[in-house]
């Protein structure tokens, strides 16, 4: 039997007001039973103490930025190997390969952000991606692990983690797709935790309505807790799972599971890997690959000096230049072992200033605000690099393997839907053209993961001499 309510707001209400913070329940009064209990219900599923904390420490003020002086470039393998690294590469490939087969990989989604930049209207995922098609995001991820099912034999786990913003319509779209034809028992869907917004001048946690707080997702890095307290590395256990490969919803064209980049990850024994792109200009926005006391750490663009961002070696590249895509490889022990630490683990929070909507608690009328009002708090995974002993980084290649979506399309927008359509239709051209097939500028391919995961394989398929200007072609 779950407590009545008015205890439950007794309780709320003690832990609120020793931490400054009752002012969510201005309007409690007003409510219905049905309100109180989704207030409630909010409240305490936040962790209030450690709000107290961040509200000091991070709300209040900004923290400072304390960057060590011994900033060095973080050592990769390279994306084609040298003579030297091939044997390597090779017995890499196998060891992922053979990971695969033996049912030790799952891959793993993040889609709990809230995709406000694109301007859509629902899950990320849920995007119509591809040029011709208009396959979702979460269709790509789907049709990519049932290319590696049919190869491996295998139905490799998916799990995808949502938060309350997109949870239930992104269950309603698995569950419309069918599940895009993968088993049902092998796709689990999880929400992360949420934070609470406070406003910018006062610390105060915002309503987003009379029976709502302002509420938002806290930050990718909340994918390794989520992980434990949703249930996900306990089924993961039960499966047998070593490794998982951790991708983010917004790349049409990412491999969801690389074996080559899992078995370097497996023969280095690294907990937790990344890849990377070299950067193509020094301050383009993704976070950069260093070495500070020896440990792999992921300095985001904007923390970076500058002086270390236009840094050039002999031959020219970047000193930092290797920029992270959010991709990685983590064993499944690595993150039961930071959820088991005496205390639990934390990652350090970032402090965001942005927009959110508010209802005003005199006139108890809502308010859109013009200007960054309040303070956001969210944790990144690439956090949890420093906590592994061990942490490889492959170089991989942005014409194979990078085409986000994250910006609405508009004249000169980067990682748009225009401008990822336009690299996976030069992705398409450029794999036809390597198996002999002429390709004119203008033609419009787009290629099935269940078709081609490589450009090799499309030497197995059945492909057309030429494919002329204008024309439409999925393979
Ligand atoms: C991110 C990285 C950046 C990297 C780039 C590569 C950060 C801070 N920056 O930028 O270093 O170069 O990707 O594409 O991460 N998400 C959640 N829950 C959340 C927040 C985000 O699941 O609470 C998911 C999103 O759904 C998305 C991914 O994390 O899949 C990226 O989130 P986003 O905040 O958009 O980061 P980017 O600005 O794209």
């Amino acid at each position: 039997m779950s407590k009545p309510l008015s205890e439950r707001y007794q309780q709320a209400l003690r832990t609120l007001e020793s931490i400054d913070q009752a002012q969510v329940f201005r309007f409690y009064e007003q409510l219905n039973d049905q309100q109180r209990d989704q207030l409630l219900t909010q409240v305490e599923n936040i962790d209030w103490p450690e709000v107290a904390r961040l509200v000091e420490t991070h709300v209040k003020r900004t923290p400072a930025l304390n960057l060590p002086k011994n900033v060095q470039p973080a050592p990769y393998y390279p994306c084609q190997p040298t003579s030297e690294l091939k044997p390597r590469y090779q017995q890499a490939r196998s060891l992922g390969e053979q990971l695969i087969r033996e049912g030790k990989v799952a891959a793993f989604i993040v889609a709990g952000g809230q995709g406000t930049r694109l301007g859509w209207d629902g899950p990320k995922g849920t995007f119509p991606a591809t040029p011709i098609r208009k396959l979702s995001l979460f269709g790509c991820f789907a049709e990519y692990l049932i290319a590696l099912n049919i190869r491996f034999g295998v139905s490799i786990p998916w799990y995808v983690m949502t938060s309350l913003v997109n949870d239930a319509d992104t269950r309603a779209f698995f569950a419309a797709q069918n599940y895009f034809g993968l088993n049902r028992q092998d796709v689990f869907i999880f929400p992360q935790a949420m934070m609470p917004a406070m406003d910018m001048a006062t610390a105060k946690v915002l309503l987003a309505d009379r029976d709502s707080l302002a509420l938002s997702p806290n930050g990718h890095g909340g994918s390794l807790k989520a992980l434990h307290t949703s249930g996900a590395l306990k089924d993961m256990a039960q499966r047998g799972i070593e490794q998982i490969s951790y991708v983010q919803v917004d790349n049409p064209i990412v491999r969801v599971v690389d074996p080559l980049f899992l078995g370097l990850h497996a023969l280095d024994s690294a907990q937790m890997s990344s890849k990377m792109l070299p950067k193509c200009e020094p301050f383009e926005k993704l976070g950069n690959f260093c070495l500070i006391n020896g440990q792999v750490t992921v300095i985001e663009y904007s923390n970076l000096p500058q002086e270390l961002a236009v840094q050039r070696l002999d031959n020219g590249d970047l000193r930092f230049r290797a920029g992270s895509i959010a991709l990685h490889a983590i064993r499944v022990d690595f993150v039961r072992k930071l959820n088991e630490a005496p205390g639990g683990f934390a990652l350090p929070f970032n402090r965001a200033e942005k927009k959110v909507p508010f209802v005003d608690l005199q006139t108890g009328e809502m308010v859109s605000p013009q200007k960054p009002n309040a303070i956001k708090l969210e944790t990144f995974v690439f956090d949890a690099l420093p906590m592994a002993q061990t942490s490889i980084i492959y170089e991989t290649s942005r014409d194979d393997e990078f085409a986000p979506i994250k910006n609405a399309t508009a004249p000169g927008a980067v990682d748009s839907p225009a401008t990822s359509t336009a690299m996976q239709i030069d992705r398409a051209r450029t794999w036809l053209r390597q198996a002999g097939v002429e390709v004119a500028d203008d033609a419009v391919v787009e290629i099935k993961a269940t078709t081609a995961l490589y450009p090799e394989d499309l030497r197995q398929v059945k492909l057309p001499k030429s494919i002329g200007p204008g024309e439409i072609v999925l393979l």
